[in-house]
């Protein structure tokens, strides 16, 4: 079990728990937007760190975990050493100083390389062919970009021609998301750190930090016979797993998501979903969470959609969220012996993010 604040119910103050081994399910997690998701969201990680030896993939759009591997001042000083002792990876995206957020083209499934490059098996026959046979072909390169565009450029066939123009064209060359022949955040995520925070708000085009979610989910999902656990944590998780994908990355991004969501926990894959309305989620993902947390929610409809979809959340419990105050959360479903409300502890790490303040 793992400490995650008081009870707000009981008459004494009462330890409110999780059941850790129960992150063997996937969690949705729901609060309007301020209700305090990301903080509390934090406090169970942080607890998951100390508690458990669960591998956490963190996909991180805000930059609101990048410093959870900075105790804050006054924690205890035996849980501060050993968090500081817990193997955290921090990669950044953009101008932030730190390791890198970079990922393989060849990682991605092939569904997704043809979403990215917005190719049709038919209607672009030919360069979709390349496509297709480029992954024996580049494995034998050498690793850069010049090297990729000569390889197109140098050979004497149409397909390949349209397929490096169309490259240049979408400016998908030019990414800051790619790791060419380095060292990838796939490679990382291969050794199970205990933590592997993905920021993804830095980068130049809006392309990049789906792109780099789906190279690592689709490395996951390609690698799952190995059976090796991760909770793999969505902030803002209507971005990834869109209920309305409106492009092909984005489909193949929801696709993925749900596949995960359907089929994953029999490899150790699951999934906590973040977000401040159930409607933005993809159905087919929400469906599929057997916890459920809480925060404050004012709409009457998203109240109800929750209480259709996670009907082992108690209708009086659900219906006191309106007046939830910061930090206070409901927690229902299997990693908690009973339906209660929480308030959630302090923080040990700091938090990330870049909520500008007001002058003064
Ligand atoms: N339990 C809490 N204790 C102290 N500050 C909190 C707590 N929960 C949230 N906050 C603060 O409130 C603001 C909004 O919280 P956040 O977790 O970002 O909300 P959300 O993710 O739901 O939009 C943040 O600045 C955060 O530091
Ligand atoms: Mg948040």
């Amino acid at each position: 079990m793992i400490q995650i604040g008081q009870s707000v119910d009981a008459v004494d103050p009462t330890a409110a728990q999780l059941d850790a081994r129960r992150f063997n399910r996937h969690t949705f997690w729901c609060g309007q937007s301020g209700s305090g998701k990301t903080y509390a969201l934090g406090v169970v990680l942080e607890q998951l760190l100390l508690g458990t030896r669960l591998p956490l993939i963190i996909l991180d759009p805000n930059a609101d975990f990048v410093r959870m591997n900075e105790v804050r001042a006054g924690v205890d000083p035996v849980v501060a050493a050993q968090l500081k002792d817990t193997d955290v990876r921090i990669l950044r995206s953009g101008d932030a100083p730190g390791e890198r957020l970079l990922v393989r083209f060849l990682d991605l499934g092939l569904r997704s390389k043809a979403a990215v490059l917005r190719l049709d098996p038919l209607l672009d026959a030919e360069e979709y062919n390349v496509l297709l046979h480029l992954e024996e072909e580049v494995t034998a390169l050498s690793r850069n970009q010049q090297s990729l565009a000569q390889h197109l450029r140098s050979a004497d066939d149409p397909g390949r021609r349209k397929l490096l123009l169309r490259l240049e064209n979408l400016g998908i060359l030019d990414w800051d998301v790619w790791a060419w022949g380095g060292s990838s955040t796939e490679d990382i995520v291969d050794t199970r750190p205990r933590a592997t925070v993905m920021d993804l708000s830095g980068f130049r085009s809006h392309w990049e930090p789906k792109v780099a979610a789906l190279a690592v989910l689709d490395h996951l999902w390609a690698t799952r016979e190995q059976r090796q656990p991760a909770l793999i944590v969505i902030d803002e998780a209507h971005n990834l797993c869109t209920a309305e994908p409106l492009t092909p990355v984005d489909a193949a991004l929801t696709e993925r998501i749900i596949q995960i969501a359907a089929e994953g926990r029999k490899y150790g894959l699951w999934l906590l979903l973040s977000t401040q309305r159930p409607s933005k989620i993809h159905p087919n993902a929400l469906s599929q969470c057997d916890n459920l947390a809480l925060m404050k929610m004012s709409s009457p409809h998203d109240l109800a959609e929750l209480a259709d979809y996670f009907g082992y959340a108690p209708a009086d419990l659900l219906a006191r969220s309106p007046y939830f105050t910061q930090g206070q959360a409901l927690f229902a479903g299997g990693f908690v012996p009973e339906a209660s409300v929480v308030q959630i502890a302090g923080r040990l790490t700091q938090e990330g993010g870049s909520d500008v303040a007001v002058p003064m």
